[in-house]
């Protein structure tokens, strides 16, 4: 027996209908085969454990260490790598750049996007050889895969997921179901090549894939590139890895002639801080298995109309009302009528309380127009009553801080000897000896 099954969400019927009565859509019903309910050969199915061979996880590494160490290492041949990021922001590039290093094996570039003009172009800019190198400019997943049988490259680039089509679905480049199809081809092929299938996906400006969410689902490896395009620091995240962790950051710098990796990112971050205005602070942060030192600035203004302004790039407008909450409420800082601008310099998202102690700290010294000693790192956690937690990494956050050249640290309490490191309990004894 036959099922219908809605092309949109996925609903089952016994008989065709025009309109999907789960989802309410016309015409997205159709015949699905029949489907077998009898299990033949489970048995070479199940696995020993001990006959697994890890060698099939080898990881290759790109030659890129801000990559590898996000990939977990390298990359795993037979995998999807997934690498989203908002137009512009230098997806096109980051994985010509990654193919290249990726030594002796031959690549194949797919887009649906550009000519193979423009992408010669681009790999000229990035001196890159194209040696080894195949174009094929399709958009036809059928066509695609044929190709690919045909000339068995080891590293795949699809550019982008969007504008790739499985002609026997009845729908858009870009929809859902056309992804999904689209990337479960793909998987298939980067089994049998023993393959690895960079996948580019666009991201909408509200920082989800547009439309195929589900697409993370389907690969082994999401990474995001992340950052401002006007502004030259990209940050290179993964979202998922099934071969490693999910908590390292790639810094790169977007040159002439593409993604420069950058080393040391404290002495980048910091190199043009002016650090004799008010309201800013350095945090080391912690990514994953490194810290490096950011630059926390806050503008504090009288607001002249309406209700008061609080902006942020880089940090959390909800962390940030929460922290004005606290300075209002514990530090008696008259902050109800007043403009607040967060900006952490250089482009980069941080999500880890740490930072709370220096936006707080930022706030209070530009509110009473009071510089912070320049040679003064802080980091810590605020809670709800103004006290401050201990976060993670510590000595780490201080060894960086001291390797700077900052004299001075303003800390959670913990267990130093060290009478360089400032120990504070809350806000108000942070603000004390600060602004
Ligand atoms: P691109 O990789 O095309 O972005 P995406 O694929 O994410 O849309 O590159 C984006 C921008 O980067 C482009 O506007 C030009 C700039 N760029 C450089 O600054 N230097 C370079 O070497 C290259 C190749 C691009
Ligand atoms: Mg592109």
């Amino acid at each position: 027996m036959s099922i219908f099954v809605c092309s949109k969400c996925d609903a089952q019927f016994p008989k065709w209908l025009g309109q999907c009565s789960q989802c309410g859509a016309w015409g997205t019903i159709m015949e699905k085969g029949e489907e077998s309910t009898e299990i033949k050969n489970f048995n070479n199915q199940v696995i020993d454990f001990n006959q697994i061979n890890q060698e099939k996880f080898f990881k290759i590494k790109t030659g890129l260490n801000e990559v590898d160490r996000v990939l977990g290492g390298g990359i795993v041949f037979e995998s999807l790598i997934l690498l989203g990021g908002q137009p512009g922001i230098g997806k096109s590039t980051l994985v010509l750049q990654i193919a290249d290093k990726s030594a002796n094996h031959p690549v194949f570039y797919v887009s649906g996007e550009e000519s193979a003009q423009q992408v010669k172009t681009r790999m000229d800019r990035l001196n890159i050889s194209s040696n080894n190198w195949k174009f094929l400019g399709e958009s036809d997943i059928n066509v695609i895969i044929a190709s690919l049988k045909r000339f068995k490259p080891k590293v795949i680039i699809i550019d982008s997921i969007q504008t790739m089509v499985f002609p026997e679905i009845a729908s858009e480049a870009g929809n859902i179901n056309q992804v999904r199809a689209c990337t479960s081809k793909l998987r298939e092929i980067a089994q049998e090549l023993k393959a690895v299938v960079f996948i580019i996906g666009h991201v909408t400006k509200e920082g989800v894939m547009a439309g195929p969410k589900t697409l993370e689902h389907l690969v082994d490896i999401v990474l995001y590139l992340e950052g401002d395009p006007s502004h030259r620091f990209r940050f290179l995240r993964a979202g998922k890895n099934r071969f490693g962790s999910t908590n390292e950051v790639g810094v790169f710098d977007m040159g002439q002639t593409g993604l420069m990796e950058v080393v040391n990112p404290s002495e980048i971050f910091l190199a043009n801080r002016n650090a004799e205005i008010s309201g800013s602070v350095v945090v080391p942060v912690v990514e994953g298995s490194r810290s490096f030192l950011v630059e926390v600035q806050a503008l504090v203004s009288r607001t002249s109309f309406g209700y008061p302004q609080r902006k942020s790039t880089g940090f959390d407008l909800n962390r940030l009302g929460l922290l004005i909450a606290v300075l209002i409420k514990r530090c008696n800082f008259n902050l109800a009528n007043q403009d607040i601008h967060i900006n952490i310099v250089g482009g980069l998202q941080v999500r880890e309380p740490a930072v709370d102690l220096g936006v707080g700290l930022a706030i209070a010294s530009a509110f009473k127009n009071s510089p912070i000693n320049p040679e003064i790192a802080v980091f810590g956690e605020v809670g709800l009553g103004g006290e401050i937690r201990g976060v993670k990494a510590t000595e780490k956050r201080i060894k960086e801080a001291f390797k700077l050249g900052f004299k001075k640290i303003i800390s959670p309490v913990g267990d130093f000897a060290e009478t360089k490191i400032i120990q504070v309990k809350n806000l108000n004894e942070a603000i004390a000896q600060l602004c």
